[in-house]
């Protein structure tokens, strides 16, 4: 082989003077690759969760072609890989059940392969934290591209949302404002152009996360999808990489306390989605930073909504990049980011001294919020003795401390019979419950927790109503929705347990969330009528999730795939 064969990963596979080595190199050829490029240069992986069934990230495959351009130039050699994709808009029963096992697919695949460094090409919500919790346990020089959301959506000469705008109108729907024939021009026009939601829902909110935790150049998370800057970015990421290579800085040396500590403050000023809690729990157990729900609750304390981006505000995402964009709002945190923590080409102090903010009444200054809390708050009692999240900047005020009568669901198919049904004998005071919707009741934890307002209530002018699950919602979605409650009533959380009529009480200043019962009558039912769901699925993979996922609060990871495995390369024979 080549002198210049180093210490490189790669080399364990392509310095082999050896039939084996020989047999690596050959079938490399089939591609036009020559030896000159096998000569000991960093091998990029690039990790694609392109795909057509996933819409959001039906352009990365054409992405692919920058980060290789900028890879080729700096002097690696890229090679591009599929992994399973995860589409919000088309897969059923839900996304959230395939995350873990796309972070086992990435994971082995990044490890079985003759790789070096790796870029992680991600769009649609699952696919960012799935790749990144794969990366993770791996521990390879990484970074991550996002594809970047959709323009701005326009119908009739208004601006429109994905999600948050097809939310109220369902309502309209529902409520008899609107008929479906007046609807049906949002189709194309609230999905325009390549893209993922350009709310800020999960995918603008995750994209956004991997821009703060370091892990990606600045304003990866805002670029629209279709701007030619996305495509400089995704070069300068391929240029990076290799860099990041040659100096063995790996996913671990960013991942630190600092860098969660950042993003969660980072999630609060956007208003961003409570998937964010989750998928962030996730990946902090894979690198074994210690991170709970009671960090994520201090964390968000106190910091107000700064980005006026849909559903907290009232614009969008593509706005959002041209008045600064994550920078910018990083900036405006002050001292309450840590500018110490390392990002892929240097400090985040580097990548926000100076970023300027175009435009005050997109990205507020401290001093004048468009809300006074924007983040996750979390919620403790006997309803949900692990927790459970709810988002500030979607909270009506006065519904932050309320007391009504329970209304229980069990399950989304019996939400979805009765929900509209005109005697359900829901008022406004009504606390809806949705139960049987949590990682392992589904199983997969939809995002059924945003709950319908009943078609009734609608149509007097209810807009919003205290609403309970262990189900997560679309970070598009606003409302008093109290989500990820743990323990789950599938496993016999207090949940499980709750029946029409009993009294719920909600502080959200005191963060207290309480059914009004004795601590007797709460044993008594558990005692007398709880029994574990039998499993919805026999076999398969469905089946491995229902015995190995944890509850919300440990970020619905498999017990099993908590930590990093390294990256040693598996033997050859
Ligand atoms: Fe893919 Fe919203 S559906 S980001
Ligand atoms: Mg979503």
């Amino acid at each position: 082989m080549n002198e210049n064969q180093g210490d490189r990963r790669s080399s364990a596979w392509f310095g082999l003077d050896s039939p084996t080595g020989l047999i690596h190199r050959s079938w490399l050829r089939n591609q036009g690759i020559p030896a000159s490029m096998l000569d000991g240069r960093p091998v990029v992986g690039i990790c694609n969760s392109w795909s057509e069934l996933t819409p959001c990230n039906a352009h990365l495959r054409d992405l692919a072609d920058y980060v290789k351009r900028g890879v080729y130039e700096a002097g690696g050699l890229p090679l591009e890989f599929p992994v399973m994709s995860l589409g919000e808009t088309l897969m059923r029963p839900t996304t959230m059940l395939y995350r873990n096992l796309v972070s086992m697919d990435v994971e082995e695949s990044i490890r079985a392969n003759p790789i070096d460094g790796v870029v992680l090409l991600c769009g649609c919500d699952k696919t960012t934290p799935a790749l990144a919790m794969g990366a993770a346990s791996v521990d390879l020089p990484t970074i991550v591209v996002s594809g970047g959301p959709m323009l701005n959506g326009k119908f009739e000469g208004a601006t429109i949302g994905s999600g948050t705008s097809l939310w109220s109108m369902s309502d309209d729907v529902r409520a008899g404002r609107m008929t479906m024939a007046e609807m049906a021009g949002v189709e194309a026009a609230i999905s325009r152009s390549a893209g993922s939601c350009m709310t800020m829902g999960t995918a603008s909110s995750m994209a956004a996360m991997m821009e703060a935790m370091g892990l990606a150049l600045p304003q990866n998370g805002a670029i629209p999808a279709v701007d030619s800057r996305r495509r400089m970015l995704a070069h300068e990421s391929g240029r990076a990489i290799v860099d990041l290579v040659e100096r063995d800085v790996r996913l671990s040396a960013l991942l630190t306390r600092s860098a969660f500590e950042n993003a969660l403050r980072l999630n609060a000023a956007l208003g961003g989605s409570t998937n964010v809690a989750i998928h962030l729990l996730a990946i902090a157990g894979r690198v074994g930073v210690a991170l709970d729900l009671d960090d994520i609750d201090h964390l968000n304390r106190d910091i107000p909504l700064l980005a006026d981006v849909m559903p907290g505000g009232g614009r969008l995402m593509e706005d959002f990049y041209y008045a600064g964009g994550v920078p910018a709002v990083m900036r405006r945190l002050g001292e309450l980011i840590d500018r110490s923590a390392p990002t892929v080409t240097g400090t985040i102090g580097d990548m926000i001294a100076g970023a300027p903010c175009w435009d005050d009444t997109m990205i507020r200054p401290m001093t004048d919020p468009i809300k006074p809390a924007g983040g996750i708050a979390v919620l403790r009692g006997n309803l949900a003795p692990d927790g459970a999240v709810l988002k500030l900047s979607a909270v009506t005020p006065a519904l932050l401390t309320h007391r009504g009568p329970a209304l229980v669901f069990d399950g989304v198919a019996d939400l979805k019979r009765r929900i509209d049904d005109p005697s359900l004998g829901a008022t406004a005071d009504s606390v809806l419950i949705l139960r049987g919707a949590g990682p392992r009741g589904y199983p997969g934890m939809p995002e059924a927790g945003s709950i319908p307002i009943p078609a009734t209530l609608l149509a007097q002018g209810v807009k919003d109503m205290v609403r309970i699950s262990d189900a997560r919602m679309s970070g598009t979605s606003g409302g008093t929705a109290i989500l990820h409650v743990a323990p789950e009533a599938a496993v016999g959380g207090p949940l499980a347990l709750v029946r029409d009529g009993d009294m719920v009480e909600l502080d959200v200043a005191a963060r207290r969330l309480h059914l009004d019962i004795s601590p007797e009558e709460l044993a008594k039912r558990g005692a007398e009528s709880w029994q574990a769901p039998s499993p919805v699925y026999t076999g398969g993979y469905a089946d491995l999730y229902q015995m190995h996922v944890q509850q919300a609060d440990r970020g619905a990871d498999f017990d099993f795939l908590i930590g990093c495995r390294g990256s040693d390369p598996p033997p050859a024979y």
